[in-house]
């Protein structure tokens, strides 16, 4: 038994929600830039749960459901309100999610329908946690969500307390289709294995986030904008990168498992943090962003990944860096409770074996004579 470090390469399950083939990122067959260009983050969740796109009915069903199940019980914004305040938001917003199935009487309910719903509630309630999340932390009252709007909308609604723009709008919804689902990606993987236990949704949900919020993983969108921020400025940069490199530190942002010739998500979020940094009369960030590429990519070769140019979307759309992975979570819980579901459907116990490196052959000795 040889262990592969990482299990790089293995193919740990089949699957038929998304594919990476050949550096091209598919939902259900379809290319993430049709929908990263057409669709609404509403009609991304509905194809990775149900295979196919929805009607119009049953898209307004949808979002008729997401709506009803958006708020969350007063138990878990009570308990929210206890949390310190430096508390890291995927740290916290784990323990809420985990506190939402003490409240749910079907969260042990392990029929197919039961799963379904579910996940339609799961989606509706993690963005209501984060935004009520982020106002507790600055000693604001959390807003409750509105009725009949977006994701993306309502959760901008529920940040601020106010109606947003349009632009911001469309921006976030297109990242949340972005972020959606991944493959076997680290988090995904995680709440694979906790429900191949017929453990239940939260259960494979709250594992999820706590792997998403590694630096390695989703927290590496946090890592970017830190790294912005300390860099100040453009003139800056070079310096900088060129510091990191030297110590051969990782820079945050670049690099991937699967995609060694480019993250095809990347250039949405780079022509997005474009043209909202143009829209507001100020691109520093981008420009800074564009340059740390240029330095990575000549040279070391490495290409940004879907968190580096996110870091700018979201500063840009008025958004504090510590909701940057919480809103990752939000759009990946879509991909998470798709990947869930099907691993129900055909379920066996994942449990793979370790190669044995340790000590052999020991022989106990008492306490009193160590
Ligand atoms: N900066 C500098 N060097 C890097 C980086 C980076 N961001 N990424 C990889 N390398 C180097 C490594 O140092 C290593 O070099 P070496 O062989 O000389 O030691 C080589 O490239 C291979 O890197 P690994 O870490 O072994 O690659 P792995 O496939 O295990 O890791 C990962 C992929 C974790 C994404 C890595 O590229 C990384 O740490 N990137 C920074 C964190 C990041 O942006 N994570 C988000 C990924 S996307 C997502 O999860 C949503």
């Amino acid at each position: 038994m040889t262990a592969i470090k990482g299990l790089e390469g293995i193919v740990a399950t089949t699957s038929s929600i998304s594919s990476i083939v050949d550096g091209v990122l598919t939902y259900r067959g379809y290319d993430i830039d049709d929908l990263a260009e057409h669709a609404t983050f509403e009609e991304t969740a509905f194809l990775l749960w149900f295979g196919k796109l929805p009607t119009a009915a049953e898209l307004q069903v949808l979002q008729r459901d997401l709506s009803a199940f958006a708020p969350v019980p007063e138990q878990v914004i009570a308990q929210m309100k206890l949390y310190p305040k430096d508390a890291s938001t995927m740290a916290a917003l784990r323990s809420a999610v985990s506190s939402l199935a003490l409240y749910d009487e079907s969260a042990d309910d392990m029929s197919r329908e039961a799963n379904r719903i579910k996940a339609v509630k799961l989606q509706a309630q993690i963005p209501t946690l984060v935004a009520a999340l982020s106002r507790i932390r600055k000693g604001l009252e959390p807003v409750a969500p509105k009725e009949g709007v977006s994701i993306a909308e309502n959760f901008l609604y529920m940040l601020r307390g106010q109606d947003p723009d349009e632009i911001s709008v469309k921006a976030l919804d297109t990242a949340l289709v972005l972020h959606a689902d991944h493959e076997l990606n680290a988090s995904t993987f995680a709440g694979r294995v906790t429900v191949a236990t017929l453990s239940d949704i939260y259960s494979g949900v709250t594992s999820a986030i706590g792997a998403l919020k590694g630096p390695l993983h989703g927290g590496a969108n946090e890592a970017v904008m830190k790294m912005l921020e300390e860099i100040g400025g453009i003139e800056s940069v070079e310096p900088y990168v060129r510091g990191k490199l030297e110590r051969r530190e990782k820079i945050m942002g670049f690099g991937h498992r699967v995609y060694k010739n480019g993250d095809p998500r990347a250039k949405h979020l780079m022509k997005m943090s474009r043209e909202l940094g143009t829209m507001k009369g100020n691109t520093e960030l981008y420009e800074m962003s564009v340059k740390i590429e240029e330095l990575i990519t000549g040279e070391k070769g490495l290409r940004p990944n879907v968190d580096f140019y996110s870091a700018s979307v979201y500063t840009q759309l008025g958004i504090e860096r510590e909701l940057f992975t919480p809103i990752f979570a939000i759009s990946r819980t879509s991909g998470w409770t798709a990947h869930i579901l099907e691993q129900y459907e055909d379920n066996r116990l994942i449990r793979p074996r370790a190669e044995y490196t340790g000590l052999l052959e020991q022989t106990y000795v008492p306490v009193d004579e160590r």
